[in-house]
């Protein structure tokens, strides 16, 4: 006669089991969903570009972020982490990526947005570099999985260029 412990044991070992292979499953089942994402940002407005007192430049911006993320999201989908990133090269350095702005999307139904926004973070140089620069706006985003390995990608919007003189 088995006991009631071991009965007990014998099931939760089964449903953790069942549970393993599930979650195998989920993060598998992953791998087929190939997203589709689409942003946009425009910028609205170059409202200040000047030299700080330590001699770097800071500049203010206006931008209109759109996005189509909804296809990141799975029924394994947690949320997606995302952030907008200005990225130019520099005589100081090869690649600056500044974060202007970044969001968490607790759903699909807020997965397609646009917001009008300044810039959450600071765009500041090491240095006098900003006037006249060419730069990216790239759209990175981190899906979090409820089970399984995260994934990040982005997508890079080229063509942006600040104003030649300090304003
Ligand atoms: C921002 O972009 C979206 C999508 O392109 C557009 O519908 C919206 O009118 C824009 N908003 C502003 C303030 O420009
Ligand atoms: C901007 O994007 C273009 C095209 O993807 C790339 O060739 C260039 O290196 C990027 N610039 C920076 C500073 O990342």
């Amino acid at each position: 006669m088995h006991s009631f412990g071991y009965r007990a044991n014998a099931l939760l070992t089964l449903s953790v089991t069942i549970l393993a292979i599930m979650c195998a499953m989920a993060s598998f089942s992953d791998n087929f969903n190939s997203p589709s994402p689409s942003a946009s940002v425009e910028v609205l407005n170059i409202n200040r570009l000047q030299k700080l007192s330590n001699g770097d430049d800071e500049v203010s911006l206006t931008l209109n972020i759109s996005a189509d993320l909804q296809s990141l999201f799975t029924w394994n989908t947690k949320q997606v982490f995302v952030f907008v990133a200005a990225e130019y090269e520099s005589t100081k350095n090869s690649f600056n990526q500044v974060s202007l702005w970044d969001g968490i999307i607790p759903s699909r139904e807020h997965a397609k947005f646009w917001i009008r926004t300044t810039n959450k973070y600071r765009l500041t140089d090491q240095g006098a570099n900003l006037r006249g620069k060419d730069f990216n706006l790239t759209l990175h985003w981190h899906v979090m999985p409820k089970t399984g390995k995260m994934f990040a990608d982005k997508i890079v919007m080229t063509g942006y260029r600040l104003p030649e003189e300090y304003r």
